[in-house]
């Protein structure tokens, strides 16, 4: 069968599925299954492209963190220029363990801790997206207190509707995030009076997997609004961050054209003097990364044909939690009979399903890659059913670099503590 798409970083040759130029089939020999498997040159294009494309605009591109924390990977990116877009004290000692400018870092997220301002503050990252307006009190207090100032953005829910599934759509008025649009002025204007805080620009997100510009548009333009009425009343911004959100092909998706989104920004961007932030996570790494899995048994019953592969929902969650598609290929061309089966994982869990009715070439023992995985597939990994995650392997040309070996069972129950101390 026709591979149905293969992303950039992937081929086939002679029916041999390849990541760079290393059959998958001998990376699963020597680093076992599952086991994530990201090219470097994919990654490392895809965020070429951004810049490619936002060039005349000189943007700093604040890679989504949460997307792929891996340390390795933050220092491919770092030292091909990026920034940050963090939204933990974990995220950031992440950041700064790859070599990562804290220059460069904005600070995202409901719910910091006067901990994590803390350790951003001393750090120096260039913004705190701040919220909420208790989260702009606690951050004048927390720098106050350091006899430091805070620099912040605001993240401004714009309400507008990305056309996402619900649960990463994050612009609408009803959503937990950004401070409401009404509301964000006069709260610029409370931050312009605190001591500890100095108004360096404005931000929003408006959700994530955008396939169309539209919403994109509709949010700068409502942002631009603001950024008027602001100049206006004495508060000039520095740089404007239209957060991240665009969405990569998983099955016959068409995404947006970034040359084309840019050329959006631009025109609308002529009058403001500030900087552009962007913070993509899913479009630098979403398809530079699969998960690569063995099927351990096949299982037929009256209604129902299964493949049961040793990866599984805790390794990547996406399928169970989203009913996210990604497409699964036969690593080796084989000539097992095609038959319409669910790829399901060894959790115990109804929903741990990978894919559903998938027409596969498999028997015992085949290899499957489990396509678009470089996003939120490793960093949202857990252990689950006691199942250590899986290791991560760098390819870069002919070489493989393990940058996360696999757990083993000690790891699992390293931080936990044993049962004398308690009794
Ligand atoms: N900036 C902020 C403030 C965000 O919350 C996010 C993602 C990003 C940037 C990056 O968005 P991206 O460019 O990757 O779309 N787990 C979900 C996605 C959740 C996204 C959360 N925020 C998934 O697997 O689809």
């Amino acid at each position: 069968m026709p591979d149905h798409f293969l992303p950039a970083g992937f081929s086939r040759v002679h029916g041999e599925l390849h990541v760079e130029s290393l059959p998958l089939k001998d990376l699963a020999e020597r680093f076992g299954t599952p086991c994530y498997v990201y090219s470097k040159a994919a990654i490392s294009a895809s965020f070429g492209e951004f810049e490619e494309a936002f060039a005349t605009l000189h943007p700093l591109i604040c890679y989504a963190v949460k997307a792929n924390g891996n340390l390795s990977i933050l220092s491919l990116l770092a030292r091909l220029g990026a920034g940050f877009d963090i939204v933990s004290g974990g995220e950031l000692s992440r950041v700064l363990a790859a070599g990562g400018d804290p220059g460069k870092v904005v600070f995202s997220g409901v719910g910091k801790s006067a901990a994590e301002m803390a350790q951003a503050l001393r750090a120096g990252v260039l913004c705190f997206n701040v919220e909420s307006a208790a989260e702009l009190e606690r951050l004048s207090q927390v720098a106050s207190a350091l006899g430091l100032v805070a620099p912040v953005s605001l993240r401004v829910n714009p309400d507008v509707d990305p056309g996402t599934h619900p649960y990463i759509a994050t612009g609408l008025k009803n959503s937990k995030f950004g401070v409401a649009y009404v509301d964000a002025l006069a709260l610029y204007q409370r931050a312009a009076r605190l001591p500890g805080i100095r108004v360096t620009g404005i931000d929003c997100h408006i959700g994530s997997q955008i396939t169309e510009l539209p919403p994109f548009v509709a949010a700068l333009e409502k942002i631009l609004a603001l950024v008027d009425a602001l100049s206006n009343a004495g508060i000039p911004l520095h740089h404007l961050d239209l957060g991240g959100g665009v969405g990569i092909r998983y099955r016959d998706e068409t995404p947006i054209v970034l040359k084309d989104y840019a050329r959006e920004v631009a025109s609308r961007l002529e009058g403001f003097g500030g900087r552009l932030l962007l913070e993509p996570g899913r479009r630098i790494i979403g398809n530079g990364g699969l998960l690569l899995t063995r099927v351990e048994y096949l299982k037929t019953s009256p209604e129902h044909r299964f493949a049961i592969v040793d990866a599984a929902m805790n390794d990547l969650i996406r399928p169970s939690l989203y009913e996210a598609w990604h497409e699964i290929v036969p690593v080796s061309t084989n000539t097992a009979p095609t038959a319409v089966m669910d790829v399901v994982g060894p959790v115990c869990e109804t929903g741990d399903i990978l894919g559903s009715a998938r027409e596969l070439a498999v028997a015992e023992g085949s290899l499957l890659a489990i396509l678009s995985a470089g996003a939120y597939g490793a960093s949202m990994g857990s252990n689950y059913n006691a199942r250590p995650r899986p290791p991560e392997v760098l390819v870069d040309g002919n070489r493989a670099h393990l940058i996360r070996r696999r757990e083993s069972i000690e790891d699992l129950y390293r931080a936990e503590l044993p049962i004398s101390d308690l009794l």
